[in-house]
């Protein structure tokens, strides 16, 4: 039996084999749980590994304990690649990280793991009883590391604040862009630089979509691939309707501007509704269709937001095929920088939790230095160009009455195609940069043109290319 397989049954057996929370992800603790930790965190504030048992004092000269909550898709992957990458961390490290603990819905006890470990690994996902564990680690002075971007883009500013407040390392690269590390890029490397935007594909299942979209699968048909893949779950909505894209680059906009943005602030578009002719026009416009993240710092204020949109070939995020995740940062001395790495899946998300839990071991290089809380304004409406695509009637003067409902709202056509006669008329075009308010308004003027013979689709176009 492997040594996690072990310290679980041993869990089960001395706490009677429960959860924190079995009632669900979200779901309150017993109050008696809270009581619980609150009455052990006096003796574990006076110090870390002072707060073990006399049983692991001695067991931890040599052996680093991790408790870990949560034993689901990431937390087996990162307990395997633990227990495979242990001795080389020793090598580095002087300490061999071991599971001290596991906690699951239906087994483990967190006060039994709490203090029996050195840092603890919350991999539960949800908010609660995620934040209630977090919190309660990081005051019995615990490191912790985390993939949770649900409770970061939520909960951040509190953690952070009882992170620094305990001192204690709060890590958590893997919640934003799999095995990129653009949380310590940001923290770390760019500290004291300005950055002025980011963009991310920060969603490996929708990216993986689009390319197979590109190859010219229907989104059904490129939905049905990516579960076979395994780069869907079966019930992909929080990822197809852009809300898990919303949650990453509120926390990237919070990491780079200081703003704090929920989930409630970011307005998101999913890729639901696109079309393979979408794909196929835009190719020959010489556009790829990505769903895009963007965090930016105009002059009056942040703009976070997430919609699928076109890029030239050559923005450097136009490349990025099949799972892969990608972030680009921009700023005025730095130019741009772009990361790319994979995605989705429990073996790339554990890798990034494991090289937190090894920064953590090390306690070498500075925490994650957080920006101090900004009141920066959310912005709503941005300017960008689009692209429109109008189904409309075979008839003369259709591109002109097209034409000037988009002139009565400031857009101004870039380049224009028009393909297909009879029923399969269109046109296809793109526009210079407008504020998003106009075309919308643009596009419901257009709607209503007695030429045009369904809604018109617009989906915004990202012009800047590095090349
Ligand atoms: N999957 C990915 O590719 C990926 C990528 C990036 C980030 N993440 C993040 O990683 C975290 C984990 O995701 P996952 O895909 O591994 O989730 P998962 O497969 O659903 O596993 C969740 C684990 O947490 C346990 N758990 C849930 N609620 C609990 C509670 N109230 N008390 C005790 N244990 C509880 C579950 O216990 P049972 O085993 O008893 O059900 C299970 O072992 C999430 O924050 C997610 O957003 C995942």
């Amino acid at each position: 039996m492997s040594t996690e397989g072990r310290l679980l049954e041993e869990a089960g057996q001395q706490q009677g084999g429960h959860g924190l929370d079995g009632g669900g992800r979200d779901g309150g603790a017993s109050e008696g749980g809270r009581q619980g930790l609150s009455g052990r965190e006096a003796s574990a504030r006076e110090g870390g590994r002072q707060g073990l048992p006399s049983r692991e004092r001695g067991r931890a000269e040599s052996t680093y304990a991790v408790g870990l909550l949560g034993h689901g898709t990431v937390g087996s992957a990162f307990a395997e690649l633990l227990e495979q990458r242990s001795a080389a961390i020793a090598s580095s490290t002087g300490r061999h990280p071991s599971i001290a603990g596991v906690l699951t819905r239906d087994s483990g006890s967190f006060e039994q793991i709490l203090q029996s470990s050195e840092a603890i690994v919350e991999l539960m996902g949800g908010i609660e009883p995620a934040r209630r564990c977090l919190l309660a680690a990081m005051e019995a002075g615990r490191h912790v590391v985390t993939a949770n971007k649900q409770l970061l883009c939520e909960h951040g500013q509190e953690l952070f604040d009882v992170a620094a407040r305990c001192g204690v390392r709060l890590r958590f690269e893997a919640a934003i862009a799999g095995v990129i590390p653009v949380v310590r890029v940001l923290t770390e490397s760019l500290q004291g630089l300005e950055v002025t935007r980011i963009h991310g594909i920060v969603n490996g299942t929708t990216n993986f979509i689009l390319t197979e979209m590109e190859r010219g699968s229907t989104y059904e048909q490129a939905l049905v691939k990516a579960k076979r893949a395994g780069f869907a779950e079966a019930d992909p909505s929080e990822d197809v309707s852009g809300r898990d894209a919303a949650a990453k680059m509120a926390i990237l906009a919070r990491l780079a501007f200081g703003v704090e943005v929920k989930l409630k602030d970011v307005r998101y578009e999913g890729i639901e509704q696109l079309k393979v002719d979408d794909l196929e026009y835009a190719r020959q416009l010489g556009l790829s269709l990505k769903l895009v993240g963007t965090a930016e710092r105009m002059s009056d204020g942040v703009s976070v937001r997430v919609h699928p949109a076109f890029l030239y070939g050559g923005h450097p995020l136009a490349s990025v095929n099949g799972s892969f995740n990608a972030v680009t940062i921009e700023g005025e001395s730095i130019t741009e920088i772009t990361m790319s790495g994979p995605g989705a899946g429990g073996r790339a998300t554990a890798s990034a939790v494991l090289g937190d839990l090894v920064s953590v071991m090390e306690g070498s290089g500075p925490p994650a230095r957080i920006r101090p809380p900004t009141s920066l304004p959310l912005l709503d409406d941005v300017r960008s160009a689009f692209y429109l695509h109008v189904e409309v009637a075979d008839r003369p003067g259709v591109l002109v009455s097209v034409a000037e409902a988009l002139c009565r709202w400031g857009a101004s056509i870039k380049s224009v195609l028009q393909r297909g006669l009879g029923e399969n008329a269109r046109l296809v075009m793109v526009t210079h940069p407008l504020s998003e308010a106009n075309m919308r308004a643009a596009v419901s003027e257009i709607a209503q043109l007695e030429l045009v013979r369904c809604p018109p689709r617009a989906i915004t176009v990202i012009e800047e290319e590095f090349t």
